[in-house]
């Protein structure tokens, strides 16, 4: 119907990356995935070919346009195993940006908020600055080594619970994340999920959870720099947004409007503005790549696990992780995280130091040091580990 570059039924990824020099080892997965060439030309071919507003125009550029987001909104729902009659998709900039659009505009019934320890900056600041707003009591759960949050009904009553589904620090992931709502639900509460690691690495879980919000970032799943969410459209509906402007009022008069309430378009209150047109496009290219790459799992599980056992098994390691995960992290003996990260780079290994922005967890409830963090994706090759595993245990020896 309109102009649709195919995803290449690539072999094995070849063709994917195939732009990146053969010398670059990034394994930084956990911040930005690389994103695969069909996704970079999706972009591309936005601004070539079709560079209109969506929602809003007759031309046909903008037709091409507003078919393409409903595709992606319609990806995003299938992907988070949702139905368009419960949920809505909004695009944000970024997971943070779209934590802190619901959360401060969330009806005012809610009096508590219950977080976890192990939480980014991107959901512990928001818990705090909302709490504070709202002279509303915060309760800050120390998540159980599997990755459980064990809240009680006396925690969840009339309460926001906001964690994450997996943690950017050693890949813990909410195993009772479907219970948790259940229970949230029961006691008058709601669940608002950070998904931004557990959409690319944990989607089964959230699939089967009746969560009210799950935030994401196109730039952790191999689509480019935007964010999202999926919403459940009672909520939605329920909300005092605040944060308004162009797209999101059916009607303005000098001193009143009238927000924009529609049954086929229930992101509108939330959407302020134009939107990333490109960026949604490229998102949804994305989603479908990740769907036909079939091995995904396999070759990333397959590259934690070895990464898992290479580091545990090197002295003067010391690996937060209890299991296998695409995230790792550590610190060692003898070589600060930053130096360490340094050294690597002069390698054209690209990997993390510091806290990941969970300083509370990481500096000040564990005492730790900075740390160095690993993380892979489907683009990250056996050859790749290996030679990060070599580097490393080559610079460790040297002091
Ligand atoms: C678990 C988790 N939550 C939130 C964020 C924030 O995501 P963004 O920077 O896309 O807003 C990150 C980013 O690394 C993350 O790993």
């Amino acid at each position: 119907m309109f102009f649709h570059k195919k995803v290449p039924e690539a072999a094995a990824g070849v063709a994917d990356f195939g732009y990146l020099p053969s010398d670059a080892c990034y394994l930084d997965a956990a911040c930005q995935t690389l994103r695969p060439q069909c996704v970079i030309d999706a972009e591309h071919e936005y601004y070539t070919s079709f560079n209109a507003c969506g929602g809003r125009v007759k031309y046909r550029w903008g037709e091409i346009v507003d078919a393409k987001v409903l595709e992606a909104r319609k990806r995003i729902l299938a992907y988070a195993g949702k139905s368009a009659r419960e949920y809505a998709v909004v695009f944000t900039l970024n997971t943070s940006y779209g934590i802190n659009l619901v959360l401060h505009q969330l009806p005012e019934e809610y009096r508590r908020i219950v977080t976890s320890d192990i939480e980014h900056n991107s959901v512990f600041l928001p818990s705090m600055t909302w709490a504070k707003k709202r002279n509303a009591e915060r309760i800050v759960l120390k998540r159980t080594a599997d990755g459980s949050l064990p809240a009680v009904s006396a925690h969840l009553k009339n309460s926001v619970v906001l964690v994450n589904s997996m943690s950017n620090i050693d890949g813990r992931k909410l195993r009772n994340m479907r219970e948790l709502a259940d229970a949230a639900h029961n006691a008058g509460g709601i669940l608002l999920v950070d998904a931004a690691q557990g959409f690319a690495h944990d989607p089964e879980r959230l699939r089967e959870t009746d969560f009210d919000v799950a935030f994401g970032s196109g730039h952790k799943i191999y689509g480019p720099s935007i964010g999202f969410f999926v919403i459940r459209r009672s909520l939605l509906e329920r909300m005092n947004p605040f944060f308004i402007g162009g797209g999101t009022v059916s009607d303005v008069e000098e001193n009143e409007f009238t927000l924009l309430r529609s049954d086929d378009e229930p992101h509108a209150p939330l959407e302020v503005g134009l939107q990333n047109w490109g960026g949604i496009i490229g998102l949804s290219t994305a989603l479908e790549w990740m769907k036909q790459r079939h091995d995904l799992r396999e070759r990333t599980e397959a590259c934690s696990k070895q990464l898992f056992d290479g580091l545990r098994a090197l002295p003067r390691v010391h690996l937060l992780n209890e299991s296998p995960s695409s995230i790792c992290t550590f610190h060692t003996d003898g070589i600060d995280a930053h130096r360490l990260a340094l050294f690597l780079s002069q390698q054209n290994i690209m990997c993390r130091s510091g806290y990941f922005c969970c300083h509370s967890y990481l500096k000040h409830q564990r005492g730790l040091p900075p740390l160095v963090r690993v993380s892979v994706s489907y683009s990250t090759t056996p050859d790749d580990i290996t030679r990060f595993l070599g580097a490393l245990k080559k610079i460790l020896s040297a002091f």
